[in-house]
């Protein structure tokens, strides 16, 4: 089932989302019915406060042969060296991108759908991904980390949609 999307000014959005501690057929269902919404608008990662629950699940598909989609349930970044730009856009923000700053490497721990202990080393696009996912999980959106000349970029982007 396609969910619809939370835009930027939705509660759901800037609140802490809890921790999953029982994986139930219910966050199952969420997790598949995540997918089918994300492929359908071409992401390549939601946030469980996107389709307005505050949990902490997300799901990834980087679109690459190496990298297979993936859930994650309660995404814990353990680890982060380095950093890397990336123009980073948000299927709950359309329209807007900008250049975010992020750890070059991170090292993610979580569990997967059958509860299972998960560890993610992940560098490049998979990593910038992750931080943006686990960002939503604590009410950030990209928009949020921007720098003041980048937030100018997404005023005016701002301006051209209501154009
Ligand atoms: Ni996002």
């Amino acid at each position: 089932m396609i969910l619809p999307i939370t835009y930027e000014k939705e509660p759901s959005l800037h609140r802490p989302s809890q921790p999953v501690t029982v994986i139930t057929n219910e966050i199952l269902d969420l997790i598949d019915d995540m997918f089918e919404t994300m492929n359908q608008s071409n992401g390549i990662g939601l946030a469980a406060p996107q389709v307005g629950k505050n949990i902490r699940v997300i799901i990834v598909d980087i679109l690459q042969k190496k990298s297979k989609p993936f859930a994650l349930i309660n995404p814990e970044i353990v680890h982060a060296e380095g950093e890397q730009f990336y123009e980073e856009g948000c299927l709950s923000c359309p329209g807007l991108s900008g250049n975010v700053k992020r750890a070059a490497k991170v090292t993610v721990l979580g569990l997967d759908e059958s509860g299972n202990d998960v560890k993610i080393d992940a560098e490049k696009l998979l990593a910038v991904v992750l931080q943006h996912e686990i960002d939503h999980l604590d009410g950030i959106l990209f928009i949020d980390r921007l720098d003041e000349k980048e937030k100018q970029k997404i005023e005016k982007q701002r301006k051209l949609a209501k154009m």
